[in-house]
């Protein structure tokens, strides 16, 4: 055991070491500052199956038998366009076949047949076997057309915290994990409206997704195990506050700028791009059964094409797909 741990401070010290800081720190904006639940979010559904914890600023979600068909979750108090939007969230650890959690931005409320939207998925699992992250962007009501990505995670995401952030600005969108770029999408003429446009609202829900998120519906909620909780602390809302009747005036010309001044380095590039490599099991954009002609934007997938199959799975994934476990809970194991 001794030996192990200072194997494992040894392993940390030179992920230190090696890393520019630049790979996984935070986007560069003033006031970046964690937000109380009371100073940023309002409760959606679930009644006492959200509590609060720590003075306010960490959040439960809770699935049981009373909240099945609605779960539970919350949401911003405002819309915003553009901006940076983060929380760090630990799962419901052991059995999840069928629990959804989801962290995204929406706002299908607002507009019903155009709405915009971006996501982070968690689909639980089978006891034993990992959890999944799908991300998706949706654009003026494109959900004829999904652009989903699923990744394994390179940590065990049911034993800690760990931060997912999105970057939504006029040019591109970028989805972080522990803030390693993992996705970016950038704007093009012709995703047109595809590229989401109008404010959203930012959203965390815990469901029961028995009829589809593991095997594809094969192993659904099991209330006997339940509550189900997921837990959201770290709470990061920095955008522009807009009022959705009329958003084209409300955001200061300043704070649009800081959003589109964000873009990746070269080290957080090769870090996408190692992540991907090794962690993304599934992509849209090269789903040719899916997609026999890709949508616009899979032009600029360059070399990645070549380790995937005809049906967007991985091929690593295809041959490893039993037994895996998760590695070294570190940084180090993505880059
Ligand atoms: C940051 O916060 C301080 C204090 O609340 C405020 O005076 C300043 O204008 C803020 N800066 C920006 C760029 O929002
Ligand atoms: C969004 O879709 C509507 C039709 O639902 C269309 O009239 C409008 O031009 C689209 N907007 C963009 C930016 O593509």
């Amino acid at each position: 055991m001794v030996s192990s741990s200072s194997f494992f401070f040894l392993f940390l010290l030179c992920s230190v070491l090696f890393l520019s800081d630049e790979a996984t720190s935070l986007p560069e904006l003033p006031n970046l500052t964690t937000l109380s639940f009371e100073e940023g979010y309002t409760q959606l559904f679930g009644d006492s199956n959200l509590l609060l914890h720590r003075d306010g600023r960490a959040v439960h979600l809770a699935l049981d038998q009373r909240t099945a068909l609605l779960g539970a979750g919350f949401a911003s108090q405002d819309l915003y366009l553009h901006g940076f939007f983060s929380a760090s969230i630990k799962l419901p650890s052991d059995y999840a076949a069928g629990v959804v959690v989801a962290f995204y931005m929406s706002n299908g409320d607002v507009f019903e047949k155009s709405h915009d939207e971006l996501d982070f998925e968690f689909l639980g699992n089978i006891r034993g076997r990992e959890w999944r992250v799908q991300t998706n962007v949706y654009g003026n009501g494109s959900t004829a057309v999904g652009r989903e990505e699923r990744y394994q995670l390179w940590f065990d995401p049911t034993e800690d915290y760990h931060q997912y952030s999105i970057l939504w600005s006029h040019e591109r969108i970028i989805f972080y994990i522990d803030n390693i770029p993992i996705r970016e999408v950038v704007r093009t003429q012709a995703m047109g409206g595809d590229f989401p446009s109008k404010p959203m609202s930012l959203y965390a829900t815990i469901w029961d997704g028995s009829t589809w998120a593991t095997s594809g519906g094969r192993y659904k909620v099991n209330y006997k195990l339940a509550p189900y909780v997921a837990d959201f602390a770290d709470l990061i809302l920095h955008g522009c506050a807009v009022d959705p009747s009329d958003h084209k005036t409300a955001c200061q010309r300043s704070d649009a700028v800081l959003y589109d001044a964000i873009t990746m380095s070269a080290d957080q590039r090769t870090a996408m791009a190692k992540f991907r490599k090794k962690h993304m099991t599934y992509s849209y954009c090269h789903d040719r059964i899916r997609y026999p002609t890709p949508p616009p934007e899979c032009m600029f997938v360059g070399p990645e094409s070549q380790n995937f199959l005809a049906s967007g799975d991985a091929k690593f994934n295809y041959r490893h797909r039993r037994g895996r476990r998760y590695g070294r809970s570190s940084v180090d194991a993505v880059l």
